[in-house]
């Protein structure tokens, strides 16, 4: 029997920060060291150019999301690591999910609700402004993503659940218009204390809010974007609760239980906030130093990751070819 398949799929559309890492990389990592699955990682550079519409700037972020995750412990020996744009399949499964899904299902999909939402709000005359179809059939192409490589498990933010159920919704209209259970049905992995990590302004740290510390910043970089995180103005001595700190929730999301226990019991002593930041920089600093050097030495050799790249992608392409090979004697007896 061949091993249950986990698939996820990393936008690079910026430089991977924090809350990545913690909400993201971290379990992802960990969940592909177990042997009995074979898990596919994917850089969805053709999700990304939906907003990066700068060739180059496309394909930097592409190699350095790739590089990060190496660098923190994705090993390409053991996970298939491939650019989704050189999975041609992906694309032409796309289409032909398209015509097994009602419109109505995209309709109701987040991004796209709530671009139609914001511009309700601000009064626009045409609610699809600033749409376009990328952004609309995006769970179209998510959906491929996910059944061309017969995935069983996704681990994803609790923000793609619905992108999973639709991938469900449409997998059985297939199977069910061809009285064949060919797509396998995907579950959604999700962190059940999924913590969110702020960011420097007490926001979700995320791309788009421009408030994320990102992970391979330089030494003084993350020194500096550590000081920047706001606090509120009680003095050093008073004690401060732990739990409504952004510096305690980043903390602990990087310490062990010990470190984490001491560290609440200094803001109940009350520690000073410019001594509480200067400890977050140094378990960070700590903790960052083994990846930041791997990070440096796989960016500045990007022969080797286009290799890792190129042998992901034949894998990648092996199973999308079986699948897309009884996808077509189904649709068209070919
Ligand atoms: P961003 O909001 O920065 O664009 P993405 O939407 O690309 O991030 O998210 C990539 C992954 O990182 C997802 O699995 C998401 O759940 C996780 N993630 C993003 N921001 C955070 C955060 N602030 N805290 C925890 N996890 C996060
Ligand atoms: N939509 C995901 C995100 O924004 C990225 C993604 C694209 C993905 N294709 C996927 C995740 C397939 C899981 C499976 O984070």
């Amino acid at each position: 029997m061949s091993k249950p398949i986990i698939l996820t799929g990393i936008k690079p559309t910026g430089s991977l920060h924090l809350g990545n890492l913690v909400g993201a990389v971290k379990p992802a990592v960990t969940l592909s060291q177990n042997r009995e699955n074979q898990s596919f990682y994917f850089l969805a550079d053709y999700h990304a150019l939906i907003t990066v519409k700068n060739g180059q700037q496309l394909n930097r972020y592409t190699m350095e999301m790739a590089a990060s995750w190496i660098a923190l412990g994705l090993d390409p020996e053991q996970v298939i690591l491939y650019r989704q744009s050189d999975v041609p399949e992906i694309f032409e499964l796309a289409w032909i999910l398209g015509c097994f899904t009602p419109k109505g299902l995209l309709n109701r999909a987040h991004a796209y609700k709530a671009q139609r939402q914001y511009n309700e709000r601000r009064g626009e005359k045409t609610l699809d402004a600033g749409v376009n179809v990328g952004l609309f059939t995006y769970p179209l192409l998510m959906a491929a993503d996910i059944l061309i490589m017969q995935t069983r498990w996704v681990p994803v933010g609790r923000d793609q659940g619905q992108h999973i159920e639709i991938t469900r919704h449409i997998a059985q209209a297939f199977n069910h218009a061809y009285n064949d259970e060919i797509f396998v049905l995907p579950e959604a992995l999700t962190q059940d204390n999924g913590v969110v990590i702020p960011g420097l302004d007490g926001r979700k740290m995320s791309k788009s809010y421009g408030n994320t510390i990102p992970v391979f910043a330089t030494h003084d970089e993350l020194r500096a974007l550590i000081f920047r995180i706001e606090t509120d103005s009680t003095k050093p001595g008073e004690p401060k609760n732990p739990d409504s700190s952004v510096l305690f929730q980043i903390f602990r999301a990087v310490a062990t239980k010990e470190e984490t226990d001491s560290f609440r019991r200094q803001f109940v002593k009350g520690i000073g906030w410019q001594d509480a930041k200067e400890q977050l920089f140094d378990l960070l600093d700590r903790y960052l130093t083994d990846p930041r050097q791997r990070y440096q030495e796989i960016i500045h050799d990007p022969r080797t990751l286009d290799r890792i790249l190129a042998q992901g992608a034949t894998k990648a392409r092996d199973q999308a070819q079986m699948v897309m090979k009884v996808v077509g004697r189904l649709t068209k007896n070919q």
